[in-house]
């Protein structure tokens, strides 16, 4: 039988990471190329206790079909935990934020559709608008922000802008106050919408970041939340917040992929969450990162080799690495997993022009002492490689 496949199906990569994370599923090695929460952060008790109490008391509405909107009780709760004025009929419950993407690439994208993408952005979000076979392009983009003259010059007929305000997949960084009210002003201008995918925006590790895109100007953003990180990312839940001209075609996008959201899911999240639980436990995480990520800076300043650059991020799971002139991740790599350690090479987040010199690490699945063997581990293979380029 010869199965003949849609042209977007042809589209479809498998995810570059997963193919890294196989060759990094050795033994005893230590991975900073997974985009994984801590396990740790998962609040098994609470859930454990929920789960009991929604069976006990309302079983028969947990498991069976429900609106494809979400539970009332949890859009209520996600609306009034937004830092703007946010009507819960604006609020639509995902399977997880990536099924928001998938919903915004459905009904937003035709083929040829241009779509702008921070450079570098987040690796599923341009498999899910790939298949949509849109014109991709990347937004010249610094630790400051987006080059607001790059954006007007490549934003005439965008279908949306897709960003990441707070410490972005891939990079950590993080948009000012400034940069956001000068971003938001330029959107406006242009008539520009924009997706604004907010996955990390609680794991903060000194101040809070700035009010989101959205906040400015919600007939003009969608807005994308998720559980993954706060609570946990088996639960797939996430949400959208849409304007009102959006919101029906989304819901009927929604329909068409799953029906709903698991509703078993939904009130055990609505229940842990009632009575305040995320104030008392996202603190915990946002300690636990920190301390990651300041073992992380460390060892990075004790063993890198002259010419390693770095950022700070200032919350979220990811540091941002840029290799010395003439050396490339992807080369790298091989010689980091003979050592034991293993990162992901930036080219897999670029829509156009990869910098090969860049690379991502996620310090928040590694204990202390893994992270300081590992970054030496690093260190010593970026030395091997020097040695061999020069
Ligand atoms: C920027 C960004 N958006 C969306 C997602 C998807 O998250 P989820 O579907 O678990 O909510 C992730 C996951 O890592 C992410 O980093």
């Amino acid at each position: 039988m010869k199965w003949t496949q849609a042209r977007r199906a042809q589209k479809m990569n498998p995810s570059v990471i997963r193919e890294i994370l196989k060759v990094t599923e050795k033994p005893g090695i230590i991975s900073f190329a997974g985009g994984l929460p801590s396990p740790k952060t998962f609040p098994v008790s609470a859930f454990a206790a929920a789960c009991e109490k929604v069976l006990r008391e309302d079983a028969h509405a947990a498991l069976q079909y429900a609106a494809s909107e979400g539970y009332a009780t949890l859009r209520e709760m996600v609306a009034a935990g937004l830092p703007w004025k946010v009507d819960p009929a604006q609020v639509l419950i995902t399977t997880g934020s990536q099924q928001g993407l998938d919903l915004i690439a459905k009904i937003l994208i035709d083929e040829g559709s241009r779509v702008l993408v921070e450079t570098p952005t987040y690796l599923g979000a341009l498999q899910a608008f790939t298949p949509m076979e849109p014109e991709i392009v990347g937004v010249a983009s610094t630790d400051e922000g987006v080059d607001l003259a790059d954006l007007r010059a490549k934003a005439a007929g965008a279908r949306f802008f897709y960003v990441l305000p707070n410490f972005q997949n891939p990079t950590g960084r993080t948009m000012t106050e400034a940069h956001r009210a000068a971003l938001s002003e330029q959107a406006a201008q242009l008539g520009l919408p924009m997706v604004e995918d907010n996955p990390y925006g609680d794991l903060w590790f000194d101040t809070p970041p700035p009010l989101p895109l959205t906040a400015r100007n919600p007939e003009g953003c969608v807005y994308l939340g998720s559980f993954s990180k706060v609570l946990a990312p088996g639960l797939r839940l996430g949400f959208m917040v849409a304007p009102p001209s959006l919101y029906p075609k989304l819901l009927q996008a929604k329909q068409a992929a799953d029906l709903h959201s698991p509703g078993f899911n939904q009130r055990m999240v609505a229940e842990v969450m009632k009575d305040g639980f995320l104030d008392r436990h996202v603190p915990t995480i946002r300690a636990l990162y920190k301390s990651q990520r300041d073992a992380m800076l460390a060892a990075m300043k004790r063993d890198m080799p002259e010419g390693v650059e770095w950022n700070t991020p200032a919350g979220g799971m990811f540091l941002w690495v840029r290799l010395p002139e003439g050396m490339n991740a992807i080369d790298l790599l091989p010689k980091a997993v003979e050592r034991n350690v293993a990162f992901v090479p930036g080219w897999a987040f670029y829509a156009d022009k990869a910098d090969a010199r860049t690379l991502r690490l996620s310090f928040v699945t590694s204990s202390v002492d893994q992270i300081n063997f590992g970054i030496a581990a690093l260190a010593e293979a970026i030395r091997e490689m020097r040695k061999e380029t020069s």
